[in-house]
């Protein structure tokens, strides 16, 4: 059974766990103003709010219904479009009426959800925040620059918002309707977390954010076994422990960069993890989800990569494993079926370190790499005194160059040294031809984003016109 708030409703339903949401809210609910448009998580049709109860106050994010399991909604208010709806049109609502920001219609809940969102956020809102809020949702119709409009004044309401109280504030001032002032008090009656010692039944499909899974078994997982861990506190959280970070598998990109202790130690993180797909799947999408998933270009399998990380393992038995051995081959991991990760561990960056993120993609924003790659330097003055450097899209698994690394150590920082490591990195690579480009275009690319870390990194140090040379 999975009890939930829908708007202002509790809703307890026996159906399958692995059901979407999006098919809850429209086929069994019978509110069809949540759209299904790709079903992938692309178009933002069917987004919603989910609410949850963090820190004594409930927290929204929005999410893509389509890709939301059932039972990761235990517990949590999810407010569709029609729950965002009062005697008078919203702010939200009347700007993007008063702006021409709909035409057919059919992308304009998803927007209206996804900007609603903005009023429920701590921080102030500026007109950035309101347009990267709707960074998952495409319009066919308006090119853009009319709900760029409506963001803009939407933003302007909300810049005097209490980042105390905004929920309340939302509602005094008609953001929102006033039934989600009594929203805390009525998840604290609905169970929601699993305890720790609850662990996947044998057989069954573990399912944290489902933001790869539903895309590609579509159609067996509404009706497959499936144990969601994604309301598993004890695999979230961020934490320094000396001078190790240890970040928990369930933890999804979003809490990445609300991170301050992250952001401190990575300085760049929001520009690269704002490459990592949009708003509403970096709220669902976890870091464990994208190691295991394996793909050859995962971005956060990149990521900690080059961080030299190491994940630990929950089965019959605990253990540790460094996230580079976790490939085997396509798909392949030295993993358990009922194995859970439960976090990932790395160094943190030093005063001598350096970190860069670099991904090509056919567009920049929403789109998965053609090839991508993440470097860490620990610097001795001028020689390099370790290097771990990763790539994605280039071999069969996301990849940790040991040759090139192992070449790079002890090395000095010169233009030579990285003209060399080429040709090491050229040899260790094993590149095929694809829908995002030949194996030859890839090689190409991977050689121009290992320029790119010393370019970035060490701009005094190095001019693209000499590395080409
Ligand atoms: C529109 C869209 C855009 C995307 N863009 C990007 C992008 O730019 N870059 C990128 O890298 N990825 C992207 N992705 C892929 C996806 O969002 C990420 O790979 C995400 O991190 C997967 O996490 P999840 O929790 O949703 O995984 P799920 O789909 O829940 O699970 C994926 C796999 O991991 C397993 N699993 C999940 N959690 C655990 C655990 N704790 N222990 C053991 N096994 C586990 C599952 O059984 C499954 O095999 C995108 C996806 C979508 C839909
Ligand atoms: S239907 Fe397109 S994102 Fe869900
Ligand atoms: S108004 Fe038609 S898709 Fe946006």
């Amino acid at each position: 059974m999975t009890t939930f708030i829908l708007n202002a409703r509790t809703v307890h339903t026996d159906a399958h766990g692995g059901t979407t949401l999006l098919d809850v809210i429209r086929y069994h609910e019978h509110l069809p103003g949540t759209k299904i448009g790709c079903r992938e998580g692309d178009c933002g049709a069917c987004t919603v709010l989910v609410g949850e109860v963090k820190d004594g106050r409930v927290e929204y994010r929005s999410m893509t219904s389509c890709l939301l399991a059932l039972a990761n909604v235990h517990g949590k208010h999810i407010v569709s479009v029609e729950g965002l709806n009062m005697d008078m049109l919203s702010p939200v609502q009347a700007a993007m009426v008063d702006e021409s920001g709909t035409q057919c219609g059919f992308c304009t809940p998803g927007f209206v959800v996804s900007l609603s969102g903005c009023c429920l956020t701590h921080d102030k809102v500026t007109y950035g925040d309101a347009i990267r809020a709707i960074d998952g949702n495409i319009c066919r119709c308006t090119g853009y620059k009319s709900i760029e409009r409506a963001a803009g004044i939407i933003a302007e309401k909300l810049s005097d918002k209490d980042g105390m109280n905004p929920l309340a504030w939302s509602v005094e001032k008609g953001f929102l309707p006033s039934y989600f002032n009594g929203i805390k008090e009525r998840l604290h009656g609905i169970q929601a977390k699993r305890t720790s010692n609850e662990r996947p039944s044998n057989g069954s499909i573990i399912v944290s954010g489902g933001t790869d899974l539903y895309v590609q078994k579509h159609d067996t997982m509404h009706h497959s076994e499936v144990s969601t861990v994604f309301n598993d506190e004890t695999l979230k959280g961020i934490r320094i422990e000396g001078d190790q970070c240890l970040i928990g598998g369930g933890s999804v990109v979003s809490d990445m960069l609300a991170s301050k202790d992250l952001l401190d130690h990575f300085p760049n993180l929001e520009k690269h993890l704002l490459l990592v797909s949009s708003t509403p799947i970096r709220n669902m999408g976890t870091l464990a989800g994208n190691f295991v998933n394996a793909s050859p270009i995962g971005d956060l399998t990149v990521f900690f990569l080059a961080l030299d990380s190491t994940i630990s393992l929950k089965g019959k038995s605990e253990r540790d494993l460094k996230l580079r051995d976790l490939y085997k081959g396509y798909k392949q991991l030295d993993k358990t079926p009922d194995e859970i990760v439960t976090s990932v561990r790395f160094k943190l960056p030093g005063k001598n370190t350096r970190f860069n993120f670099e991904k090509v993609s056919k567009r920049t924003h929403l789109d998965i790499a053609s090839v991508n790659s993440a470097a860490r330097f620990e610097m001795d003055g001028d020689m390099i005194r370790e290097a771990h450097v990763s790539a994605g899209g280039v071999a069969p698994v996301p990849t940790y160059l040991a040759n090139t690394c192992a070449f790079l150590a002890g090395k000095s920082l010169d233009h030579e040294t990285v003209r060399q490591a080429i040709e090491v990195l050229n040899a260790e690579i094993a590149p095929i031809s694809d829908a995002r480009g030949t194996a030859e275009y890839k090689r190409l690319l991977l050689r121009q984003l290992f320029f790119a870390h010393f370019l970035e990194l060490f701009p005094e140090r190095f001019t693209l016109k000499e590395l080409v040379a």
